[in-house]
């Protein structure tokens, strides 16, 4: 039988990486709850993403992001929190999660993001639905991010296509973790 799980797990990386779906299944693997940053920007704040965007602009919506990120980590148990692609870029963001939560950056090559995105509806992602050439826009907040990303605790090979499989291994790979601290 395995330990229960006490950390708290924070996903990171790309819009299509999986945080979501990959992020789900971890949580259940791990039998903690499971949050989505923007899920819960849209609940609390009645808007889609979309809307947020186009009403009241980026700049807002980052600052409701943190907020809503700060909320989210500031209870004591486990759990799996999903980050907006964008959060992480937030320096406060890294700050937060830092002695606070185990980081998992989902890397994800920008073709096989593109390859994923093709098939969801692209309005809904202002930052994409903005530009004159989504795919391109893709590859470049990629290349601007990846650094960055890179400074999550763990950096995660998300490419293959089944969730349930990445969420296993990666299960795995932080309960092995856990086992035997470094
Ligand atoms: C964003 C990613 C989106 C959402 C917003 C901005 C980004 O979240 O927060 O559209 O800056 O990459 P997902 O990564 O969950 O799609």
């Amino acid at each position: 039988m395995n330990q229960p799980f006490t950390l708290k797990i924070a996903l990171v990386g790309m819009m299509a990486s999986g945080k979501t779906t990959v992020g789900k299944e971890l949580a259940r693997r791990l039998g903690v709850p499971f949050f989505d940053s923007d899920r819960e920007v849209v609940s609390a704040a009645g808007m889609s993403v979309a809307e947020y965007f186009a009403r009241r602009g980026e700049d807002a919506f980052r600052e409701f992001e943190r907020g809503t990120v700060a909320r989210l980590l500031a209870g004591e148990g486990a759990l799996v929190l999903s980050l907006g692609g964008g959060a992480f870029m937030q320096a406060p963001v890294r700050e937060m999660l830092r002695g606070r939560a185990r980081s998992v950056f989902l890397h994800v090559g920008a073709g096989e993001l593109v390859r994923r995105l093709e098939r969801t509806d692209i309005a809904k992602r202002p930052l994409l639905a903005d530009s004159p050439d989504w795919r391109a826009k893709i590859a470049e907040l990629l290349a601007e991010r990846e650094n960055i990303y890179n400074q999550a605790d763990v950096r995660f090979d998300a490419n293959a296509p089944d969730p349930v499989a990445l969420a296993r291994e990666l299960a795995g790979l932080l309960r092995r973790e856990r086992e035997n601290p470094v």
